[in-house]
């Protein structure tokens, strides 16, 4: 009898952690309108259904792991005209973007608690997206979890899916060895292409609308170069 598949392995390791007063605030404050479990959307409990969440129909972007929200509230408050979904395990993480959601409105976001690989993989129809952001990514620097790593030839391929035409995949890592990685797995997908192919290495010169944020700054103290990777999905 052929052994049923190993489920794979998650990109994350899911930590407990406690929400600053503030955070806590905000959460009972804000997270019932605009969060969701990623679990009720995968079981059905709750509709996977932007245009309900939004209260319109926008272009919309992806943020798998939002960390503490700087990006995804100042790109948000940059282009209302986009609604982003901002995906992460990390609670205070997502809290913090509550904060910012509390001090700055954004009703272009809206966040989710869980697993963006099964979301996208159970949820997000084909060629709905237009834009996945993955910005500083657990390194996993570690040769043995390597395979923790997110940005592998099978992710690659259902975030690519999951993309409409002409839409963008922008990956951004402080990690020399991931950046070739994640290089290597998105020239060999053949539903994108790197828009800085004459960019020397195919990197694309960092986009100055891209904030600085934590990861960034230490990568820059500790001398790390930080690389952006940006893909669009083929007409095809
Ligand atoms: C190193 S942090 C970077 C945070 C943020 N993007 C930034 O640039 O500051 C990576 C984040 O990705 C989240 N993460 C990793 N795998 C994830 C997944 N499969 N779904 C949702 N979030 C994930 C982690 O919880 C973590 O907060």
């Amino acid at each position: 009898m052929a052994e049923a598949p190993h489920p794979p392995i998650p990109s994350f390791v899911h930590h407990r952690s406690r929400l600053t007063e503030g955070q806590q605030h905000a959460w009972d404050r804000w997270w019932s309108e605009r969060g969701r479990d990623v679990p009720d959307l995968l079981s059905g409990a709750e509709p996977y259904d932007p245009p309900a969440w939004f209260g319109r129909t926008a272009p919309l972007v992806l943020e798998i792991g939002s960390g503490m929200g700087e990006s995804t509230a100042a790109l948000a408050a940059a282009t209302p005209e986009v609604d982003h979904v901002a995906v992460e395990v990390f609670e205070p993480g997502l809290a913090q973007l509550l904060m910012r959601i509390a001090d700055a409105g954004l009703p272009n976001v809206a966040l989710l608690r869980g697993d963006a690989v099964a979301l996208l993989r159970e949820r997000v129809p084909p060629a709905s997206l237009a834009g996945i952001r993955i910005f500083f990514p657990d390194p996993w620097p570690k040769r043995r979890h390597h395979k923790r790593r997110l940005v592998q030839p099978e992710f690659v391929a259902l975030a690519a899916s999951r993309l409409a035409p002409g839409a963008t995949l922008h990956l951004v890592t402080d990690w020399d060895h991931y950046a070739l990685q994640m290089r290597a797995v998105c020239d060999a997908e053949p539903l994108l292409e790197n828009t800085a192919a004459r960019e020397p290495g195919g990197w694309t010169p960092r986009p100055p609308w891209r904030p600085v944020t934590k990861f960034e700054q230490r990568a820059r103290t500790e001398g790390r170069a930080v690389h952006d990777l940006l893909y669009r999905r083929t007409p095809s």
